[in-house]
């Protein structure tokens, strides 16, 4: 398996990582500046292939009490090989984020991906509260 993992925002492939998200159900569109302040705000960890980076995620943290999974991908030719459990565990095992009291994420079909590292579905939603743009990177009109 000729997989290497990376950590760290300075490791990041930031083009590499916009290709993607940008083409994605909850990233579309979104600028590569917004995608680099993003990686640099944040904890990561990458996966690379042949030195090209094939996989990508990140905890947004205090890194204290609280923790936000996010922008977990391997790109398709890659998938099935376990990448994405290897990223969510390394992200895990950070000492920066031992301890903290809630993690939270978003996801439209993996939630059995990450069943396997104890997330479960919010046990009460009614007290938990977004506030969500989901337009924000559509171009906005010539008036707007
Ligand atoms: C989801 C994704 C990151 C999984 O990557 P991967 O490297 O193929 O995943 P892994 O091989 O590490 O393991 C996935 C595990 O979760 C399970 N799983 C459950 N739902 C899944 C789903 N919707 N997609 C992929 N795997 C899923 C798999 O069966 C597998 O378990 P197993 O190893 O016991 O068979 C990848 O399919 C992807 O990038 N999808 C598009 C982007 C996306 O939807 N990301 C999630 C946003 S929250």
């Amino acid at each position: 398996m000729n997989y290497e993992l990376r950590q760290g925002a300075a490791a990041m492939d930031v083009d590499a990582i916009h290709a993607f998200l940008g083409q994605t159900y909850w990233a579309q569109g979104i600028p590569r500046e917004i995608v680099a302040r993003s990686i640099a705000n944040s904890l990561c960890v990458g996966t690379f292939h042949d030195g090209a980076q094939v996989g990508f995620a990140r905890v947004v943290s205090d890194r204290a009490t609280f923790g936000y999974l996010a922008d977990v991908y391997v790109l398709e030719a890659h998938r099935g090989q376990r990448l994405a459990q290897r990223m969510v565990r390394a992200l895990l095992d950070l000492p920066e984020l031992q301890g903290l009291r809630k993690m939270l994420l978003g996801t439209r079909d993996a939630h059995a991906l990450y069943a396997k590292f104890g997330f479960q579905p919010l046990r009460a939603p009614e007290r938990i509260m977004e506030r969500h743009d989901p337009a924000v990177y559509q171009l906005k009109s010539a008036h707007g």
